[in-house]
């Protein structure tokens, strides 16, 4: 097994293993272009953002990540934090054989040595969200082996630095956002288009007639710090769960409907 970073040549390999089950449809085609779109132009603006994990020439495992600086929509960034948003091994014959735990220290060893996408600042710590996901290992399980600790809504490990939590981001109705949707979209995961096509239908079902606004936080991300980074409001209020668990997200649509 080796591990590469990103680069053109090898770009269209984060796809393979991401939407390795997925290549052939229309939906997760755009999806891909779109992320493709935002991957290109991140790497040209800091360098390589992800690690790709291959057995002879197959990838078969990946992880992203970026510098919070580079992110657009977080109002107070703090300057020499990696964030790691995922790490994906989708493949059951190759899980539990250390590959991402590889990709993982890899990322570390970088960050010790100077990441090209810090531009010459110091690694001062890696902070990771886990999320839930119903195949493999818990992100949170691989992360704690790997000795990341329990931070303020997320894990951490040091590098050079000590942690210090992200400002808490709250969302203040705004009288704008009565008797409609926003949703605010990332282009970073090819998954999140189909996503965003499942809670505007779905959306549309629950109430018809209700309009539904859509911003990329990567473009328009003073939309996303007006509204505290709530990645859905429906009037006014935002929306806990996600579309992924299906009954509580309408649940949590009816019920901001109704006031
Ligand atoms: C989390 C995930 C990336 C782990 O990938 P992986 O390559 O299987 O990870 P590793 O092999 O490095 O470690 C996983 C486990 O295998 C164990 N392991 C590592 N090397 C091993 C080996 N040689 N023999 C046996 N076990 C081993 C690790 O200790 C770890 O154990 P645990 O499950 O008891 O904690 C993978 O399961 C996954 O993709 N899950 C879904 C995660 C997700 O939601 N991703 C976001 C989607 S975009």
């Amino acid at each position: 097994m080796s591990v590469k970073d990103i680069g053109e040549e090898n770009l269209l390999d984060v796809f393979r293993i991401c939407s390795f089950n997925r290549l052939e449809d229309r939906t997760q085609l755009k999806g891909i272009q779109m992320k493709r779109r935002w991957l290109r132009q991140m790497m040209n603006e800091y360098g390589p953002r992800t690690k790709i994990a291959y057995v002879d020439t197959t990838p078969i495992a990946q992880i992203l990540f970026y510098p919070e600086e580079a992110v657009p929509y977080i109002p107070h960034q703090r300057e020499g934090v990696i964030i790691m948003h995922c790490a994906y091994n989708p493949f059951t014959n190759f899980q539990r054989r250390g590959v991402a735990t590889a990709l993982v220290e890899s990322l570390v060893n970088d960050s010790r040595m100077g990441l090209e996408i810090l531009e010459g600042l110091l690694c001062e710590y890696i902070v990771s969200k886990p999320y839930e996901f119903s195949e493999g290992t818990a992100l949170d399980r691989l992360y704690s082996g790997l000795g990341f600790i329990d931070g303020f809504g997320e894990m951490y490990r040091e590098v050079f630095g000590t942690y210090k939590p992200q400002e808490l981001t709250r969302y203040t109705p705004l009288y704008e956002d009565k008797d409609r949707a926003v949703l605010l979209y990332e282009p970073i995961c090819e998954w999140n288009y189909a996503h965003m096509l499942q809670v505007k239908e779905t959306l549309q079902e629950i109430a018809p007639n209700l309009k539904v606004d859509i911003y990329n936080s990567w473009e328009q991300p003073d939309q996303s710090i007006r509204r505290g980074n709530q990645w859905l409001v429906v009037n006014s209020f935002p929306i806990k769960h996600y579309i992924t668990d299906l009954g509580a997200f309408k649940k949590d649509v009816e019920e901001a409907l109704i006031d």
